[in-house]
């Protein structure tokens, strides 16, 4: 059974009901973010029930020194921590001498919490009972600023409810905090500052290692019934990692005390490492200057700009609507492709897991939900991240033997530096260099910017073919290459020979990287000459690429009429999902790694992905018989998986099956289908279920320059609409049962095709189709 208490609402997250077994699951489900620092819904009042506590702060990370059972060379010497960052959120409540806490509370009625994706903001509110038999009311209203990234703002109220009450905020910020995740037991953090006034504290603290400065700030004023109250605190604390500042506020039975607090934070990545202390008194200057009305209204016109150009409708199903917009709230929350230094973190600031932030996701999933929802400068802004990150990947490859300015990206990374240490997977889950290539054939074929490639994206490409051409070997008994000891996208596999998709992978790197050489030579010389130069390209090694590709040997059972995921894969016990018993599920959390090994269950879409990359490649009929071949072994245990088959079953027509794929993806997190979401919501699968809407459901596609669309309808839905902005032109596009509709607010008119027909929009004027 999934998790089932998020209310279904169009616009937002509801909880209702209090259950402390839910608080960690919500405190992923509710997290705020605004690109630049995000946080899970933890409480601001102190909780001694099960908490995972997590503010995150981008691009601030921990070498954490690697662990492992047996030494193997080759290995990273850090695993990159995803670092829970100082806490400016904390106000423990103290009300007649007893601290509120919902885990000690007598009784707590009408609880509910609330994250409005609309506008921005998180709302918990509720009644509770103390052990003192004082009976409170309490809301509390948060954002993280999207105008300004470095401010979040909280407005807590406390009304109590059947007597007059002594009302203690305990305000604090608090940089002595630890990770869940911690090789070591070790601390992360290292205080070095902390100043205070009556209303200010700051803790400003560095990360041991890798020496992130960070200024914690708050800024602290008091109400009575919505009054400003002229209190200075009556008690102020300090340790060298934290500051707390009390504040007393006698209240009558139905009367309000509120503290507005601004925090945030102030990183040495954006300013001065000397200076941050007067940066966050500058932007708590701004920030109190407009007052909690004035940047809740800026909050809300942030949002509706990113909504007014990202937004997809859904008519006629809450739950479908309600999933959609979560996964484009929360890809927004994480990255807005304002800095090249960052990347989209499979957790954004929702956990810690998988260390990092930088996986193939980025370039096999979340780059067309950039490309089309955002400016084209963002997603160049992913691809030029990989190239200044080119030097890394050349030696992360010498590291494990290669030569030649061969390159090897790393499966995860914050600064090119691999970070994995899972042998199966650092050294063998190679398929990630192809998806780096790939990103760069898909951004020229979105945008038609060609300009990247002989700027920056040639000399990925290079380093990508010479990773390839080196790692495969010639097999005299097949007379062919073959690509040894590999784990495919397919996790449950380690270690397998010939790996359809890997192999697939290499062969169009090397054919793709070879095509982009001669265009540059012919038509960028200069830079042709400038790349020949620093990469020492020489034909013979084009050749060479060229030679591997064309010989590359694929694994095919005659009998099946397909590619096989692996060599051998038809030796194993081919019981289908369907007969498993659903007691046995989630395969990874009930079974062995050797079952899992030995068993067919794919994790996630593998020989699928390769179709799906390269559909012009094949005919829909080997689509077909791939699809239904490899679907019935597929757990889908990876957030990645379902919107690859939802894509494509909606290609092949079978429209209840991609709805049903399609509400796996969107509701992933919020329906919690893999039982984990506590650990944090699955963010980068999260522009996979806009995939699933767009080319799944909209059919689109971009083919000679052209966007191609065959529009479908769920039995399900009424209708729904997406905008794309397409070469600098923007095109909304509304699906009904009757017909499809376009609108394009641009200049020139644009020429789409529709079910295969040509049609052309005026900008302005509606087309129905
Ligand atoms: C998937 C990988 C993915 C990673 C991060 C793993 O579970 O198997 O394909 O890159 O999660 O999302």
């Amino acid at each position: 059974m999934n998790q089932d208490y998020i209310i279904p609402e169009e616009w937002s997250i509801v909880e209702e009901g209090f259950d402390k077994n839910r608080v960690e699951s919500s405190e992923s489900l509710f997290s705020l973010g605004n690109g630049a620092m995000g946080q899970r819904a933890n409480f601001e009042e102190s909780y001694s029930g099960p908490t995972f506590q997590g503010s995150y702060i981008a691009g601030v990370y921990y070498p954490d020194k690697t662990k492992v059972g047996w030494w193997k060379n080759g290995y990273p010497e850090y695993f990159a921590k995803v670092l829970n960052a100082p806490n400016w959120i904390g106000i423990d409540v103290e009300i007649d001498g007893e601290k509120l806490d919902l885990a000690r509370c007598k009784e707590i009625r009408a609880f509910r919490r609330e994250l409005n994706m609309k506008e921005g903001w998180h709302r918990r509110s509720f009644e509770a009972v103390l052990q003192n038999d004082a009976e409170v009311r309490v809301d509390a209203r948060r954002f993280l600023s999207l105008e300004q990234d470095e401010l979040g703002v909280i407005y807590y109220e406390v009304t109590p409810l059947n007597r007059d009450i002594n009302i203690v905020f305990h305000p604090y910020v608090d940089a002595g905090i630890t990770n869940e995740d911690a090789n070591w037991d070790e601390k992360f953090w290292e205080p070095v500052e902390t100043r205070f006034s009556n209303r200010e504290g700051f803790v400003v603290a560095q990360t041991f290692k890798t020496h992130f400065r960070v200024a914690t700030y708050m800024h602290n004023t008091l109400f009575r019934n919505e009054e400003e109250l002229a209190l200075g605190p009556v008690t102020t604390e300090s340790a060298d990692d934290k500051v707390q500042l009390s504040y007393e506020v006698p209240v009558k039975k139905g009367e309000k005390a509120s503290i507005q607090k601004l925090g945030g934070y102030t990183v040495s990545m954006n300013h001065d490492k000397d200076k941050l202390i007067p940066a966050a008194q500058e932007v708590i200057r701004k920030a109190a200057e407009k007052g909690y009305k004035t940047l809740l209204e800026a909050q809300k016109e942030a949002w509706s700009r990113i909504w007014e150009m990202a937004d997809i409708t859904i008519e006629g199903d809450v739950k479908a609507q309600q999933g959609i917009r979560f996964n484009i709230f929360q890809l927004n929350q994480t990255y807005l492709g304002k800095d090249a230094r960052l990347n989209i973190g499979p957790k954004g600031f929702t956990g810690e897991k998988y260390g990092g932030s930088t996986y193939w996701d980025t370039e096999a999933y979340c780059l067309p939900f950039y490309m089309a929802t955002k400016n084209q400068q963002v997603a160049r802004n992913l691809l030029s991240y990989r190239y200044n990150q080119l030097d890394k990947a050349i030696e992360n490859a010498e590291k494990l033997g290669f030569r030649n300015g061969a390159a090897l990206y790393p499966m995860v990374t914050m600064n090119g530096e691999e970070c994995h240490n899972e042998w199966e997977i650092t050294f063998e889950e190679i398929h990630r260099n192809g998806a780096i290539a790939f990103g760069i054939y898909n951004y020229y074929r979105y945008t038609g910017d060609y300009s990247y490639i002989p700027e920056m994206g040639l000399e990925v490409l290079i380093g990508i073919a010479r990773f390839w051409q080196q790692r495969a070997t010639f097999s005299k008994a097949r007379n062919k290459y073959v690509i040894l000891g590999v784990t495919g996208p397919n996790e449950y596999e380690n270690n397998v020979n010939n790996n359809w998709y890997t192999n697939y992978m290499a062969k169009w790197c090397l054919e793709y990287a070879a095509e982009q050489v001669e265009k540059v030579k012919e038509e960028y010389s200069e830079d042709h000459i400038r790349i020949s130069g620093k990469t020492g390209l020489s034909d013979a090694e084009i050749q060479r690429w060229k030679e591997v590709a064309e010989h590359m040997y694929f694994p095919y059972s005659e009998e099946h009429g397909i590619y096989l995921q692996q060599d051998g894969f038809l030796d194993k016990e081919l019981i289908k999902v369907a007969d498993l018993d659903v007691s046995q599920r989630p395969l990874n959390q009930k079974w062995s790694w050797d079952r899992i090994l030995r068993s067919p269950y794919i994790k996630q879409a593998d020989v699928l992905q390769g179709f799906y990359f390269f559909e012009d490649h094949f005919s829909r009929s080997a689509l077909e018989k791939h699809f239904d071949f490899y679907e019935p072994f597929t757990v889908h245990e990876s957030s990645l998986s379902p919107c690859v088959h939802s894509i494509q079953a909606a290609l092949l027509g079978r429209m209840e099956q991609a709805y049903a794929f399609y509400l796996r993806t969107s509701r992933l997190d919020l329906d919690d289908y893999n039982r984990e979401v506590k650990e944090g919501c699955h963010i980068t699968s999260m522009a996979g279920t806009w995939m699933s809407i767009v080319e799944g459901f909209g059919g689109m596609r971009i083919k000679d320059n052209i966007l191609h669309f065959s529009p479908k309808i769920p039995g399900q839905w009424e209708g729904y609409s997406f905008k794309i902005n397409f070469r600098g032109q923007v095109l909304k596009v509304s699906v009904k049962s009757g017909g499809t509709e376009f609108v394009l607010e641009g200049d020139k008119a644009l020429t789409v095709a529709v079910n295969g027909k040509q049609v052309t929009v005026e900008p302005g004027n509606l087309v129905a189709i």
